[in-house]
């Protein structure tokens, strides 16, 4: 598993004015968005492409354009929704599956309660969104389902994450035989006693939905 945590003062910027307990769920959600934006950009440096031939106003040339079959970008319901528009306006013809996971506060073991995603990922380049890797336990589970539908690289974008969390989401997934990479915005410094990502920006799904 490879991890890239971006380097990028608007990123830095951008996540200091989440992470304040006193923004509001609108400049939230658009902080979010411009997040994702500028995360998607470091994620797809990998996305699969295929030549193609064109003629400009003064001559013919070669470029390139997504390969088929498209990428798969998959939101984790219900935080990840807030990251879908910002990942498919860098995205746009990519197709969009759901899985709504939810984290069991207690247990902190996360359960599938949704799915709509195509049968069958042969093949498929798959891009997950989820603004948290906590304990990591949502992104294992996740990550196993696209592979066993046959996904063959995943990238999961998240704005924070723990090192607990990835270092525990590393061994439940070291069996797989497809790439995975995260890349995050920060690694913060640690999860507290309730599984909260320290210093974090509490929970993302209430603060983007209430
Ligand atoms: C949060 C977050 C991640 C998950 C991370 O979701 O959005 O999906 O917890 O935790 P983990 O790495 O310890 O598994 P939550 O379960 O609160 O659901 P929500 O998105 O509906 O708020």
């Amino acid at each position: 598993m490879r991890v890239h945590v971006a380097d990028h003062p608007l990123i830095a910027h951008k996540l200091t004015a989440l992470r304040d307990k006193d923004t509001d769920s609108p400049t939230f959600r658009r902080l979010a968005d411009e997040l994702v934006t500028l995360l998607a950009y470091e994620a797809t440096r990998d996305v699969r492409v295929e030549p193609v031939d064109i003629v400009t106003p003064v001559a013919p040339t070669r470029g390139i354009k997504l390969a088929s079959p498209k990428p798969l970008v998959v939101p984790i319901l219900r935080a990840g929704l807030g990251m879908l528009d910002g990942m498919v306006r860098l995205l746009p013809t990519a197709e969009v599956g759901f899985l709504g996971m939810v984290r069991n506060e207690e247990t902190l073991e996360a359960t599938t309660y949704a799915n709509r995603l195509p049968d069958d990922l042969s093949g498929r380049q798959c891009y997950v969104l989820d603004p948290m890797l906590a304990t990591g336990g949502t992104l294992a589970a996740a990550i196993r389902y696209l592979v066993d539908l046959g996904a063959d690289d995943i990238t999961a974008i998240t704005l924070l994450a723990a090192p607990e969390g990835t270092a525990r989401l590393e061994e439940q997934i070291a069996d797989l035989k497809v790439p995975v990479t995260i890349v995050t915005g920060a690694m913060d410094e640690r999860l507290n006693e309730h599984g909260y990502i320290v210093p974090g920006l509490g929970d993302a799904g209430d603060r983007l939905y209430g």
